[in-house]
């Protein structure tokens, strides 16, 4: 934990290393703010990594469960001792908490980014936990995972809580939500939101057509100048 608040604040913006905390700079804050109001008595974290999240679990829960596959979760039980690591599959773990018929009050989902395990974390979680927090709704595949598994759920559910962005590598990042409360509550809502991740994936369609021209003019830019070499060098 930093003690000053600026290098507090520049962790959370991400300008300070080390960074142990993978998720943007804007998720950041919201997380700890939805930590802050919730103050979770058993918090359930779906991917540890390197505990950046988990961190701030600990700070606001009373306890927390961490599943990750790398053994580097169990390191977490010397940082914090109301973290409970399980270095093992999600799946495998909800098999255990299901058995043990635990319940959990909050679930952070950011583990296996495919979409069957995007399905397959939330259609779990949302047998077993009040509030549930998603990492990477901006991901096409994670997004199709979540959706499936929201399919028939008579659920309150918001996959643009905050929205993600996009990376050279794709879409990334955005945190949905999803709570175990009847979806009418919906209408309750002051203002309608439209949902506007079609632009964001048209944007970013856009971005990687453009990189690719550039790209291509590059290359061909490069093959000509070798090639005037070439005949520079025969010629002389
Ligand atoms: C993106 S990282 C989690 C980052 C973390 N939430 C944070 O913000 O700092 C994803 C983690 O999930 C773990 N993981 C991937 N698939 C998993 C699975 N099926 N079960 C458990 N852990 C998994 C990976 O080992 C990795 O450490």
């Amino acid at each position: 934990m930093k003690n000053n608040k600026i290098e507090l604040f520049n962790y959370f913006l991400g300008l300070s290393e080390p960074q142990h905390w993978m998720m943007a700079s804007n998720e950041r804050f919201t997380i700890v703010g939805i930590l802050e109001l919730l103050r979770p008595s058993l918090a359930l974290e779906l991917g540890y990594s390197e505990g950046g999240c988990t961190e701030y679990l600990s700070k606001y829960s009373k306890n927390v469960y961490t599943i990750d596959t790398d053994q580097n979760v169990l390191k977490v039980s010397e940082l914090f001792d109301n973290v409970i690591p399980l270095e093992m599959t999600t799946e495998k773990a909800f098999q255990i908490f299901f058995r043990k018929k635990m319940r959990f009050d909050f679930c952070i989902i950011d583990a296996d980014h495919t979409t069957e395990g995007a399905f397959r974390d939330l259609r779990d979680a949302m047998k077993i936990a009040d509030i549930i927090i998603m990492h990477d709704t901006s991901n096409p595949q994670c997004r199709v995972g979540y959706k499936l598994a929201m399919q028939g759920k008579d659920v309150y559910f918001d996959l643009d809580l905050l929205e993600g962005h996009i990376q050279t590598d794709g879409l990334w990042g955005g945190l949905g939500i999803v709570m175990n409360i009847k979806s009418g509550l919906i209408e309750n809502r002051l203002t309608k939101k439209f949902s506007t991740y079609d632009l964001l994936i048209k944007e970013f369609e856009a971005k990687a057509k453009s990189h690719k021209k550039k790209k291509y003019i590059e290359m061909n830019r490069n093959l000509l100048k070798t090639l005037i070499k070439k005949i520079i060098n025969k010629i002389l």
